[in-house]
């Protein structure tokens, strides 16, 4: 289940060109389960009408100090009570300036300066105008205050111009809104997690791999995140985007992957080896494409490291978690490779099950643990299925530390 399920959020508009993103915004919020209340500046309702909104959220919008809906005894107060989050998307370099100063003359920034709740703010603007010194430092100066700021995405802006400046991803500032809402249970834990294929070159065209997409590893990654863990993601070729916040190194071979992790082992509490590794790579990788000839081709295979059996000499207090996926004996083998391999826990993915395994949003695990204790999970949502590994390694790392 979604942490935006059931949350009262005010999503502020404030008038750039970028308004018009925020009706994807509040579709989306609202599909996470979140109720969601919109209140505009006057300038945003020159780009994106009330109405829109208001028949998305099918809830009267506040605009107005003076005319506020009669609903609201006092608008902004009861406003400002009600929200458990505000997201301000799109902020504007003024209004965010006059957040920064402490000015309330409109309905917005009078629900802001009377929040009680986090508030997330959208920068959208000019690049010219983001990058200008005044902008920064009330930026600054609003993350002093505790406010949560985000950096826009960069890329081609409304304007013609090309930089930092375009409003973040829906999907981004939705992360975000979960993050802050997100109790911090990891804070002070260092993560890596492993994720997605390893390829292995036969020639600088072809490479052997695997169907692992990654969104098993990229869900733990963020779920660890939003907990407050600092985490380092280090990654196969994936379609998935690489998520805001996080230490994220993409490599392309086992032998990659293993140096990787090694470098980072030292700061790590707990490492999460959801990457799908090669278990071979080609002898001999050819410089130039390799022609085809008559009759077969034989190639020579060599066996790639096994990167969690060298973390787990290694390992220390820290906790080792891998995967197995299999298509028979899955608990026989995976309690087998947990012993061989030394890890701490082993999450076992049953192929044979529809909505388990690969490409699939969800999965189907048993979790177990070197004790032999098996938690066998129901179909979930990966992004569940990641907080209860997460949990389980935290109990395992709390427990060897007493
Ligand atoms: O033996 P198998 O490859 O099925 O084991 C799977 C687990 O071992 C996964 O956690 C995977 O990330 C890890 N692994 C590894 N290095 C390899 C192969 C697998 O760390 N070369």
């Amino acid at each position: 289940m979604s942490i935006l399920q059931g949350k009262q959020i005010l999503l502020g508009v404030t008038g750039g060109i970028a308004a018009y993103k925020a009706a994807l915004l509040t579709r989306e919020l609202m599909k996470e389960g979140a109720v969601v209340k919109v209140a505009m500046t006057e300038n945003a309702t020159r780009f994106i009408a009330p109405l829109t909104f208001q028949t998305l959220t099918a809830s009267a919008v506040a605009v107005d100090t003076f005319s506020a809906p009669e609903e609201w005894e006092i608008g902004h107060i009861s406003l400002a009570e009600w929200a458990r989050l505000m997201v301000i998307a799109p902020a504007t370099a003024n209004f965010i300036g006059k957040i920064a100063g402490g000015i309330a003359d409109d309905l917005l920034t009078t629900c802001i300066m009377a929040a009680q709740a986090p508030v997330l703010v959208c920068p959208a603007m000019n690049t010219n105008m983001y990058r200008n010194r005044i902008v920064q430092d009330n930026i600054h100066r609003l993350t002093e205050y505790g406010y949560s700021v985000m950096e826009p995405d960069a890329g081609e802006l409304a304007c013609g111009a090309e930089g930092p400046g375009r409003l973040p991803t829906v999907e981004g500032i939705i992360e975000e809104a979960a993050s802050i809402l997100t109790e911090k249970d990891l804070r002070g834990h260092c993560i890596i997690v492993t994720a997605g294929p390893t390829r292995e070159a036969l020639d600088p065209v072809r490479f052997i791999s695997n169907h692992s997409s990654g969104k098993m590893g990229y869900a733990l990654a963020l779920m660890a995140r939003r907990r407050g863990a600092r985490v380092i993601l280090i990654s196969g070729p994936t379609d998935l985007a690489a998520p805001r916040g996080l230490t994220f190194i993409p490599v392309s071979t086992a032998m990659e992957m293993k140096d990787c992790v090694m470098e980072n082992l030292k700061e790590a509490t707990i490492i999460i080896k959801a990457a799908a590794v090669a278990d071979y790579r080609p002898l001999f990788s050819a410089s130039q494409k390799i022609k085809k000839q008559d009759g077969t081709l034989s190639l020579e295979l060599v066996r790639n490291p096994d990167i969690i059996s060298e973390i787990a000499e290694l390992k220390g207090n820290r906790i080792v978690v891998g995967f197995a996926m299999e298509t028979e004996n899955l608990v026989e083998n995976a309690e087998r490779k947990l012993k061989a391999k030394g890890m701490d826990l082993i999450v076992a993915n049953d192929l044979n099950m529809a909505g388990a395994g690969f490409r699939t949003d969800t999965n189907i695990v048993k979790i177990i643990d070197s004790a032999g204790t098996i938690t066998a999970l129901p179909l979930m949502d990966k992004r569940d299925v990641a907080d209860r590994i997460l949990s389980r390694a935290r109990e395992l790392f709390d427990e060897r530390r007493q």
